[in-house]
């Protein structure tokens, strides 16, 4: 038994997103009905090696001409020499705009293989097997491609939707707890954004999810890829209302720079927790959400083993409130220089508030305990 949801806008083809358990076996005969042609499955090191064997079996089985490709795992994969790479790989495989690309993988892959499918040829069709948690509730879904350079994440991409995302839940069995955990705080921003039964079902029964119970994962999973395929729907390009799933990213992205994105130290989705719980606090300081909500929000990341506070992080007191500040100023959120915050007058009411004042935020970072 399988979920399938459709995601739909008036810019690009509609395309399912199927959530279920066992379905990389079941890939190919999903590829084929997409295809006739070849078929690159991209992938990284690490995946390749846990799930390569049962997708190329698939697709094989599905009588599919498949090669695998595969990058270095890691955020540096992210970067145009690795782009580079597998296009060139793609123009010695000779593939035509009939073949398609399977990104197989976490969001480093997903992205990756995501803007080279957008690049090559104008743009080939390519599939996102999302295989880990943070992917399959957030990246893999809503055609963000991109890559990194020296100057920050994700400035060079393009918006290309996929033409199909598969979640299988059995995939996220082989994750480590704390990728799964980060994975969790993405769900649980969801609720957070725009959905406060979920959030409650999330912080308690459903809070088995954050440690591995496959029922609860696949629940939080489908209602995710709800929210986000709804607001994808209506706002592909982030004019408006999909920047509220940005909750917590400006504060997290400022906090993952300066102390220099790297994951021993604060994953991306814990980054998230952090600036989720920043938010509300912020929030709250602006008289704009009562203090009993920013508790049950902040108690729902806690609860996960999430970080809420800055203390919680190695270092996180040698970060400098100003320093934060001009990040925040210089995400590629901020309009024109405008400083923009995704805020929130309560659980699931969350709210873009434009032109907030850098001065008033920098003291507020110092009582969070930034110097
Ligand atoms: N990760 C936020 C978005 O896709 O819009």
């Amino acid at each position: 038994m399988s979920t399938i949801l459709t995601v739909s806008g008036s810019g690009f083809l509609p395309y399912e997103v199927e959530v279920g358990r066992g379905l990389l076996a079941e890939l190919g005969a999903q590829v084929a009905s997409l295809t006739r042609g070849r078929v690159v499955v991209i992938s990284d090191e690490t995946v390749a090696a846990l799930h390569g064997p049962t997708v190329l079996a698939s697709l094989d089985v599905a009588g599919l001409r498949t090669r695998i490709l595969t990058i270095p795992p890691g955020e540096a994969s992210k970067s145009f020499a690795e782009l580079e790479r597998v296009i060139d790989r793609l123009l010695a495989y000779e593939l035509d705009r009939k073949d398609l690309v399977v990104a197989l993988g976490g969001g480093v892959v997903g992205d990756l293989a995501g803007l080279a499918a957008a690049l090559y040829m104008r743009g080939i069709d390519f599939i996102q097997v999302p295989t880990t948690l943070l992917a399959q509730v957030d990246s893999s879904v809503g055609g963000k491609t991109a890559i990194d350079t020296p100057r920050g994440k994700n400035l060079v991409g393009a918006f290309h939707q996929p033409r199909r995302v598969t979640a299988d839940i059995d995939v996220l069995a082989t994750l480590p707890a704390r990728q799964l955990r980060s994975g969790w705080a993405e769900v649980l921003k969801h609720g957070l954004v725009c959905d406060a039964p979920f959030f409650s079902w999330l912080a308690g029964e459903g809070a088995s999810g954050a440690t591995g119970d496959p029922a609860a994962l696949e629940r939080a999973v489908i209602r995710s890829v709800e929210i986000k395929s709804t607001i994808v729907g209506e706002d592909e390009r982030e004019a408006g209302r999909r920047a509220l799933l940005n909750l917590g990213h400006t504060f997290g992205h400022a906090l993952e720079a300066e102390l220099g994105f790297d994951e021993t130290v604060l994953t991306h989705g814990e980054a998230v927790a952090l600036g989720c719980a920043m938010a509300f606090r912020y929030s709250a300081e602006l008289n704009q959400c009562a203090a009993a909500e920013v508790d049950l929000a902040v108690a729902g990341l806690a609860a996960a083993g999430l970080p809420v506070r800055l203390s919680e992080i190695a270092g996180g007191e040698k970060v400098a409130a100003e320093a934060l500040v001009r990040r925040m100023a210089g995400d590629k959120k901020a309009e024109g220089g405008r400083l923009t915050l995704i805020l929130a007058r309560g659980i699931g009411q969350a709210f873009v508030e434009r032109d907030v004042d850098a001065g008033r935020l920098t003291e507020y970072l110092r009582t969070e305990g930034a110097r």
